[in-house]
């Protein structure tokens, strides 16, 4: 399709005010000032106008949820329901009748006709979370969903059809799943088509203050600030549990604060402790510039998850330069281990 040249890139078509992630991130209040995540809401909305299924890659934490409600929420099927069913919440025996549904008297318990998951979700879209926790015969009956846009409910033999957008959540490699013999591959290359991968916390740091001060006044607590030193903490830190995890932070920092702002001591250990203490800086014996300087550029690329634009930026030096002093230490190409 043609572009008009008057719209830029991404420019919301319909009202023409601001980028599509501004007016995704107004209506959804989801913070995406890293470049990472604003890429990966632009490809969020492209992917809303299509049927096909799409798959939310990322750990735990980083969103992959509320970025499936924002693609819902771009489609044509927003005015549909969003159904979300977390898969490796249900045990497996409940799992077939919540998705697809039964009919009275398909197993012992089954007192009336019941309508599934799949069916709630008709013209809308299903959020299947934690996809690869499902059982393979359960793949196998959701792949022929998928492939027909045909259910049959448990105890059935009647098909019937529903209109359907199924969007995907794993924190799992899928490869490595199919690999393993844990995942069909059939269902895999009909899922693995669009493909949204959310970056971890730690490889977007431009996100965190944001979200910290998002999170914080969602709490509405006296403590609204964020202190200098606080922030730099959070800066730091590894988020291994991303933005759930800064959550969480967040709320036990208001809970702790009694002043307007939030101070390292109200900050979990966890999260003071990872704080670039100076390591081997005590008694022991004291390193040389060379050294330091060494172990910092590789600990701030490894925090960047091995973007040397990135590192280059934390750092406060060029590309080149960082480049060299990659070079210099033989990891020109940080990639390779
Ligand atoms: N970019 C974001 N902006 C605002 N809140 C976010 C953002 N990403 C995640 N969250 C919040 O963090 C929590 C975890 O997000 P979720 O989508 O459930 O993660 P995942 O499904 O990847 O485990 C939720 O409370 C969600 O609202
Ligand atoms: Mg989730």
């Amino acid at each position: 399709m043609e572009r008009r040249d008057a719209t830029p890139p991404h420019a919301c078509e319909v009202c023409g005010l601001g980028t599509v992630v501004e007016r995704i991130s107004r209506s959804t209040h989801l913070v995406a000032e890293s470049p990472a995540m604003q890429a990966a809401l632009r490809r969020a909305h492209d992917f809303a106008e299509s049927d096909a299924p799409v798959v939310v890659l990322g750990e735990s934490g980083t969103g992959k949820e509320v970025v499936a409600r924002a693609l819902h929420a771009s489609s044509p099927r927003s005015a549909g329901p969003f159904v979300p069913v977390n898969v490796a919440a249900l045990p497996a025996e409940l799992l077939e009748s919540e998705l697809f549904g039964h009919v009275r008297g398909a197993f012992t318990g089954a007192t009336a006709d019941r309508a599934g998951l799949l069916e709630a979700a008709d013209g809308g879209t299903l959020f299947l979370d934690e996809i690869a926790e499902m059982p393979l015969p359960l793949q196998a009956k959701l792949l022929r969903a998928l492939e027909d846009g045909e259910l049959r409910r448990v105890g059935d033999t009647r098909p019937f059809a529903v209109d359907v957008r199924f969007v995907c959540a794993t924190h799992r490699d899928l490869e490595r799943e199919v690999a393993a013999g844990r995942f069909r591959e059939d269902l895999y290359y009909r899922l693995e088509v669009l493909v949204l991968r959310l970056p971890p916390l730690r490889e977007r740091r431009e996100d965190i203050l944001p979200l910290a001060r998002r999170l914080l006044a969602a709490e509405r607590r006296p403590a609204g600030g964020l202190g200098a030193d606080a922030a730099r903490l959070l800066l730091a830190y590894r988020w291994p549990g991303n933005v759930r995890e800064l959550g969480n932070v967040m709320r036990h920092a208001a809970a702790l604060a009694h002043g307007r702002e939030i101070l390292p001591e109200h900050l979990p250990e966890s999260v003071r402790a990872d704080a670039g203490v100076p390591r081997g800086g005590g008694g022991g014996e004291l390193r040389t510039l060379a050294e330091v300087e060494r172990e910092h550029v590789l600990l701030v690329l490894e925090r960047c998850g091995g973007s040397q634009t990135e590192a280059a930026r934390v750092l406060g030096i060029g590309r080149n330069t960082l480049w060299r002093k990659l070079r210099a230490l033989g990891r020109d190409d940080p990639r390779r281990p």
